[in-house]
């Protein structure tokens, strides 16, 4: 695969875009691009400390980008900057994004993830101008466990979350079936994490208010993103940055479950280029798109392939588990790749390759984990 090139190549400028959380992994990728394509690029994020260890702008993200630190579930945040700002286009990242840390943080991720989100609304109905489209950046984690075809009769059911009682008896996958593809026209949500369940949360109110006001409503599902930019101190996401560092002190990677796993991982690149795409696109899509790879590796493998880059020891099986962490997922691309100008153009190995370097200007070489 070769690397990809911006998927905006206008050059007639669509107005303002706010981002919001523009200053996180995804945002400082979409800069670039979103400078090149609008007039004005507004920010606004709080700046996370969980992700943002010196609470500074990132030297990521592109110079031209106005960024506002004001956290979004404020309403006075949104009464202070639309005024102004009024944007023709909204990208909404801003999100608590841990899956296991959702668990015992519920609230957080609910203000954040949901109030956020409606605070965000409110505020736009209270400025008097409303954007003409809202991309939101959803996630695979609103399907759960997702469907599985049974062995038997081939028809499609949903197996819902693996008890702990089930794991602990290293009963991974569910017997007499296979996982398939997620895919939004064929599976449906069923969210197995506090995560998952305000990102489908966040769907289904953006949808309704969008359907109400004559928004046009655009939704990403995104895989396993991973990638140069991704946080190096945030330690509730981003298995692969960990799994390099881990790699890279000479350590032997450890496998959850038994190491097969299946995930979709998407270089950031292919995700940046898909919600730019979804931005600019003349229209917007009907439905949720799910953006990934396109195919799935196992845990095991993106493992090995580490480790060998680095030269340390194989990875082991540890047999642990985490609950919320869904067996397998990976996306069906195919109706993304109809639906905007994007497909997804690097493999894993390139993928990995290019986080490592990255990884390696940053860390020295004795860091320790
Ligand atoms: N990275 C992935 O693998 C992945 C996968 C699926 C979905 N997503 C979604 O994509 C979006 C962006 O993810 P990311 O990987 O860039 O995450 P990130 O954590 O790097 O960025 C999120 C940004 O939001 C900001 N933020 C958090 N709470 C805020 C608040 N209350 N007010 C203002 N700003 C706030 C943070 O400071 C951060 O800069 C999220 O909505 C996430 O759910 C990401």
């Amino acid at each position: 695969m070769t690397p990809s090139t911006s998927s905006t190549t206008s050059t007639a400028k669509r107005g303002t875009v706010l981002v919001t959380g523009g200053a996180g992994f995804i945002g400082c990728a979409i800069s670039p691009a979103l400078v090149a394509a609008f007039d004005r690029v507004v920010a606004v994020d709080s700046l996370h400390p969980q992700i943002h260890a010196s609470q500074s702008r990132p030297e990521e993200l592109d110079p031209a980008v106005e960024l506002i630190v004001r956290d979004i579930t404020e309403a006075q945040t949104w009464d202070e900057v639309l005024p102004d700002v009024a944007p023709d286009v909204v990208i909404h990242l801003a999100a608590e994004t841990g899956t296991g840390q959702s668990l015992e943080e519920s609230t957080r991720h609910a203000i954040a993830n949901v109030v956020g989100t409606t605070q965000m609304l409110d505020g736009l109905n209270r400025s008097g101008k409303l954007p003409r489209r809202i991309v939101l950046t959803s996630s695979r984690a609103v399907y759960g466990e997702g469907a599985w075809k049974s062995d038997a009769d081939g028809t499609l059911f949903y197996p819902g979350q693996r008890s702990n009682e089930i794991l602990s008896r290293s009963q991974w996958d569910f017997p007499a079936a296979q996982p398939v593809a997620m895919s939004a026209s064929v599976v449906a949500p069923a969210p197995v994490s506090v995560y998952g369940s305000t990102k489908l949360a966040q769907e289904n109110i953006l949808e309704s208010w969008a359907k109400s006001y004559g928004v046009e409503a655009a939704v990403l599902r995104l895989q396993n993103v991973y990638g140069p930019g991704q946080s190096l101190i945030n330690p509730y996401t981003g298995i692969m940055s960990l799994f390099c560092r881990m790699a890279k002190a000479g350590k032997s990677i450890p496998l959850y479950e038994d190491g097969e796993v299946r995930r979709d991982f998407v270089l950031i690149d292919d995700v940046a280029a898909a919600v730019v795409a979804a931005a600019v696109a003349d229209e917007a899509h009907d439905g949720a798109l799910d953006i990934g790879s396109g195919e799935f590796q196992t845990i095991r493998t993106a493992a090995e392939i580490i480790s060998r880059h680095y030269g340390a020891p194989e990875p082991h099986v540890t047999g642990q588990f985490r609950q919320g962490d869904v067996r397998h997922a990976w996306a069906d691309v195919e109706p993304a790749k109809a639906a905007l100008p994007w497909e997804p153009r690097y493999d894993l190995e390139a993928g990995i390759a290019r986080l490592a370097e990255w990884i390696d200007g940053r860390l020295p070489a004795e860091a320790k984990l």
